[in-house]
């Protein structure tokens, strides 16, 4: 199906928004050290849901330039194309690919609309915390259904409502809940919070937007962690402390249902 390019002011705005985060070397921007190189996958799959080989997958790394993703998932053996909507975060993949002689294909192109790749294209898509940076989901959630193949995994991450909804400053017994749930629009511009990155358009969305839109785009959720970046012990008003209170993210584990013949069926449901 063709569909209209959906891209927005918001789009335009995180375009420039990301690409000067890159002149500031700030967080994420930051390509991937040596260290990580050294196991890649147990790097990007602490939890094991990728089973402990991707040799040979064709995977496509969404909303995810910076030269992290990208260049461990090849060192994993797959074969990688990286989308993203900045061109300064594409070329930061493109130089530490050429440094580390890895094969890894770049394109610039929103997560919502990827008309350059065929359907069921991809075998895994993972999806590092971005869907707050367009105002819709669904196109996106389209998008990646279209572009995995049956029974083909997708792997996200996302910022959790509540912790957008959170004041930055913690009140006198924890942080305040300032945003409402039910809203419209970006949210506020923030300046000092560790959770939002400054200079960008954000948008929060609510579960059943997350979760309910996943599985009617097509989609089987089959785990979800919650990454622990909390804790009790630390300073009051660090990014640690508030995530004690207010989880930071979501990591979703999600299969795309297909036309399945009986046999895959039961592959699906006991992988
Ligand atoms: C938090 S970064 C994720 C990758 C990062 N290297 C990391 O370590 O997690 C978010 C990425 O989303 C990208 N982005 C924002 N809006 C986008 C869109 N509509 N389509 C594709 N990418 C988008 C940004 O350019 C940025 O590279």
């Amino acid at each position: 199906m063709n569909r209209p390019d959906p891209q927005t002011p918001a789009h335009h705005h995180n375009r420039r928004a990301w690409d000067a985060l890159v002149r500031e070397n700030q967080r994420f921007t930051r390509p991937a050290p040596d260290e990580d190189f050294l196991d890649p996958l147990a790097k990007m799959d602490g939890v094991g849901w990728l089973g402990g080989d991707i040799r040979g997958q064709n995977v496509l790394c969404l909303a995810s330039g910076g030269g992290k993703h990208g260049a461990l998932y090849a060192a994993a053996g797959a074969r990688v194309t990286v989308v993203d909507i900045s061109p300064a975060m594409l070329e930061l993949d493109r130089q530490v690919a050429a440094e580390r002689k890895l094969d890894v294909r770049t394109v610039e192109a929103s997560m919502d609309h990827m008309p350059m790749f065929a359907d069921g294209e991809f075998d895994l898509v993972v999806h590092p915390v971005s869907t707050c940076y367009v105002p819709k989901i669904a196109p996106v959630y389209q998008e990646v259904a279209r572009v995995v193949r049956d029974a083909g995994l997708y792997i996200s991450q996302h910022k959790q409502p509540g912790s957008l909804q959170a004041d930055v400053t913690p009140a006198r017994r924890g942080y305040e809940l300032v945003e409402p749930y039910f809203r419209e629009g970006p949210l506020p511009a923030v300046v000092g919070s560790q959770h939002r990155e400054e200079g960008t358009l954000e948008f929060l969305h609510r579960w059943d937007e997350l979760l309910g839109l996943m599985c009617r785009a097509g989609f089987v959720i089959e785990d979800l962690v919650e990454p622990k970046h909390g804790r009790a012990d630390a300073a009051v008003g660090s990014f640690a402390h508030r995530s004690h209170f207010v989880p930071p993210y979501v990591r979703v584990k999600a299969r795309k249902r297909g036309s399945v013949s009986p046999g895959r069926r039961i592959q699906l449901i006991a992988p």
